[in-house]
């Protein structure tokens, strides 16, 4: 028998929601899947894939930070988010989940951590052991409709902490980054020499106006390394075609430093497809139409279920502000795991709040992707079942 790193020795049993889940499939019972978040499935507006046979698609000149074109496009995007930034100091990588990974190689050492937020996606505890890292998790407090609290920032903070990462609006909790918090969180970064990684994956599905919210950290003057991620499997639901990208901010030294290194990260690797960066700009004119649909599916689907809602249920939707989940605030018993269970005996899928570190309470965690008559038919069983808990 060979051995393994310790990096990749991550537990591979099923939970007992997906077990149960499988058997399900597998005795050809109907599911109502309300855990659906892949943008291609879920009847959304897709471009033309026509777009990816550009005639220069399978020339091959290499650039570490990703195509000139490709970069100006997303520089363009950017700018249509208020934010004005040069081509230069964009990096493409093949998501933002290898964005992630060289961003830890630029950052850390094997054994330095970085702060993550909880509740939060679940992939960080991945993405940071393959390189080595460690995390160190930082509380979102409910009772600030799980928004940043600094000071939880600072205490979860050790002297190996490298870089604090944001996800903003929050995955699953659709929290977005408010002005007021970005300065507290700027000042300890800078004090502390923390880079700040900012997560901007679903920061264009927003559901209504804020006061104050900061939709990208890019393009600022801030007084610390920042990196804003995001890419085209969120903005323009596309993640098969695998292009994301990063832009670094902070102090003119120390950014140009930055990017240095990471070209050379990049010029390991050089993951990114020639076609579909070739594609980018005509990818990228496609946004409006798809968020357009999204956002309207969104919102047509929390509305099904506001309405669904009785009054007086004992359970209810966490207020948020944007993304494609939503979190359910449930009675203690069952139990999540329980409560999983029994809805799927009646044809519906959901993830329990664990899944996400949702801790405080018990939640469930909803997709609100699936189409409306999915939706719709996923809800007389939902209300049903969640009426008897408690
Ligand atoms: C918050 C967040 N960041 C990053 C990703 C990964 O995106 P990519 O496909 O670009 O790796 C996801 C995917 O669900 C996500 O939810």
């Amino acid at each position: 028998m060979s051995r393994f790193s310790a990096r990749t020795d991550f537990p591979r049993t099923w939970n007992p929601l997906a077990r149960a889940l499988a058997e399900r499939r597998a005795r050809g019972l109907p599911v109502l899947d309300l855990t659906e978040t892949n943008p291609t499935r879920v009847g959304l507006p897709a471009p033309r894939p026509e777009l990816l046979a550009h005639p220069g698609a399978l020339d091959y000149a290499p650039e570490p930070q990703g195509m000139l074109s490709a970069r100006e496009a997303v520089a363009a995007h950017l700018s249509t988010r208020g934010a004005r930034v040069s081509p230069e100091h964009l990096v493409l990588s093949a998501s933002t989940s290898e964005s992630y990974g060289w961003l830890f190689k630029l950052l850390c050492e094997p054994g330095d951590n970085v702060l993550v937020p909880a509740p939060s996606y679940p992939l960080f505890e991945y993405l940071t052991r393959l390189e080595g890292v460690e995390t160190r998790p930082y509380r979102l407090p409910r009772a600030h409709g799980f928004g940043l609290d600094v000071e939880a920032v600072a205490a979860a903070k050790n002297e190996r902490t490298r870089a604090v990462l944001v996800v903003n609006p929050g995955n699953p909790t659709g929290h977005y980054l408010h002005q007021g918090e970005l300065e507290a969180l700027s000042t300890l970064c800078a004090q502390e020499g923390l880079a700040l990684v900012s997560d901007e994956v679903f920061s264009d599905f927003a559901w209504d106006e804020e006061p104050g919210r900061v939709a990208t950290v890019a393009g600022r003057a801030p007084p610390m390394l920042t990196f804003s991620l995001s890419g085209l499997s969120k903005v323009v639901g596309l993640p098969g075609l695998k292009l994301g990208w990063t832009h670094v901010g902070g102090p003119e030294a120390l950014r140009d430093e930055a990017l240095a290194r990471l070209e050379l990260v990049a010029d390991t690797y050089l993951s990114v497809n020639t076609p579909v960066q070739l594609a980018l700009p005509g990818l990228l004119a496609h946004t409006r139409r798809f968020q357009a649909a999204l956002l309207a599916r969104v919102k047509e689907n929390r509305r099904l279920l506001r309405e669904a809602r009785p009054r007086n249920a004992p359970w209810d939707m966490v207020p948020a502000h944007g993304g494609w989940s939503t979190v359910l605030r449930i009675p203690l018993e069952p139990g999540e795991e329980a409560m999983c269970l029994e809805l799927l005996d009646a044809g519906v899928v959901v993830q329990p709040g664990y899944f996400y570190d949702l801790i405080g309470g018990a939640f469930l965690v909803l997709s609100l992707l699936p189409p409306p008559d999915v939706f719709a038919a996923a809800l007389e069983p939902l209300v049903r079942v969640l009426a008897t808990s408690g």
